[in-house]
């Protein structure tokens, strides 16, 4: 099927604006995705006609509004690949998702001389909630290493693994990098040990990942923004049988069977780990933003940005003194980098006076940084919009910077 981009384009209304008087380029997909038109025209009827409270109300905007929300949740676990609804938690994000399970899973399964292994490449939200319930628990924080091209040295895993490992949280693609690690290696290896597997989809939804059941995840965390949908509403994924047993995160309305003073019971899943007014009308758009997608072809997309992450890193390659980190095979559509000389925020800001977004700093993946020796880079991230025109834009902004810099 041929990929229309100027069809695909027309969706997305943000990208017909001008910034600082240039056509926005823009290439910060990875810290958030811009919106089609039909979730942002979906957002606004719900608000304007439907809006009402879920699972509290007999009135007829509460019951659709109900229906809507569970509908959801089901577009999202057939997206994702999950046994059943009682596995699909929304929560506001994939932060809030890791943090649920490193509070409500360590309570139950962690103890003092346990240990959880992570990896060098993750984001901070798959780093400190494990570091927190580590703290708290008395165990032990293991970390796998990445080699110079970014890829995550699995061969040596079994050295960080025991009897006393728990849990092994790692992503699906690196934020800053683009490594997509084996997962299936390490997910062998982790149960092997009886461990548990904790995947960081944040990077790897929008690029075909997910297929949770098929692939063995324990927990799959993912925020909606990064998917083309609506801010404040991600997902968690858990088998079913470790969320039975954990116990809830957050207490408060919709989580509950019967609350008396002397004893509280628990709503069944997936309602248990959903304590108070959900974002409704964030998983409705959610669950539209995977039609959206899903209306283009995961496959056709993929193929859309691996061509452009070619062409930009060929091109940018050429750039003088331009050094690229993460070269791993088959990464998802990143490139971060440095230019000697200059300074990641310098470029950034320049690159902006031109009308091209991407993002600098240390990427909240600080661990990555000090690998290289470097305090921050530059990280232009591809979307399914994104053009070979854009490409050299980038590049050409990015020589101008030099020139201007150096
Ligand atoms: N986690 C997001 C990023 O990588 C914000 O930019």
């Amino acid at each position: 099927m041929l990929y229309d981009i100027d069809k695909i384009r027309g969706d997305f209304p943000i990208l017909t604006r001008e910034v600082n008087r240039r056509p926005l380029v823009y290439f910060d997909s990875g810290a958030t995705a811009q919106k089609p038109l039909e979730v942002i025209e979906l957002t606004d009827k719900l608000y304007r006609e439907f809006n009402a409270n879920i699972h509290r109300g007999v009135h007829h905007l509460s019951g659709c509004m109900t229906d809507m929300y569970e509908a959801a949740r089901e577009r999202v676990r057939t997206f994702i690949g999950a046994q059943c609804r009682e596995e699909v938690v929304f929560t506001s994000g994939a932060t809030a998702s890791i943090n649920l399970v490193a509070y409500a899973w360590s309570e139950k399964f962690l103890k003092e001389g346990d240990n959880i292994v992570v990896s060098e490449l993750e984001h901070h939200s798959n780093i400190v909630p494990w570091q927190l319930a580590c703290e708290r628990k008395g165990a032990e924080l293991r970390v796998l290493p990445f080699d110079e091209s970014g890829r995550l040295q699995t061969e040596v895993l079994d050295k960080f693994l025991d009897s006393r490992t728990r849990l092994v949280a790692v992503t699906e693609a690196s934020n800053t990098l683009g490594t997509c690690p084996d997962l299936d290696t390490i997910i062998a290896k982790a149960h092997a040990w009886g461990a548990h597997v904790m995947v960081d989809g944040c990077q790897g939804i929008v690029h075909g990942g997910g297929r949770v059941a098929e692939r063995g995840y324990d927990f799959y965390a993912f925020s909606g923004h990064k998917l083309y949908g609506p801010t404040g509403i991600g997902v968690l994924y858990g088998r079913r049988e470790l969320l039975e047993a954990m116990p809830p995160f957050m207490g408060g309305g919709d989580m509950v069977d019967k609350v008396t003073f002397a004893k509280t019971t628990y709503a069944p899943l997936p309602l248990k780990f959903e304590a108070g007014t959900s974002n409704f009308i964030g998983a409705v758009g959610l669950a539209k933003a995977i039609d959206y997608v899903e209306s283009i072809g995961v496959k056709a997309i993929d193929e859309h940005e691996q061509m452009l992450l070619r062409a930009m890193t060929e091109r940018l390659s050429n750039i003088n003194g331009l050094r690229i980190y993460g070269t791993t095979e088959g990464k998802c559509p990143i490139v971060s980098f440095t230019v000697e000389g200059t300074h990641p925020y310098d470029v950034g800001m320049i690159l902006d006076k031109l009308g091209v977004a991407i993002r600098t700093g240390h990427h909240c993946a600080e661990p990555v940084m000090t690998h290289f020796g470097v305090t921050g880079m530059c990280r232009a991230s591809i979307g399914m919009y994104n053009t070979l025109a854009e490409v050299e834009t980038l590049a050409k902004g990015i020589e101008r910077a030099v020139a201007m810099l150096r």
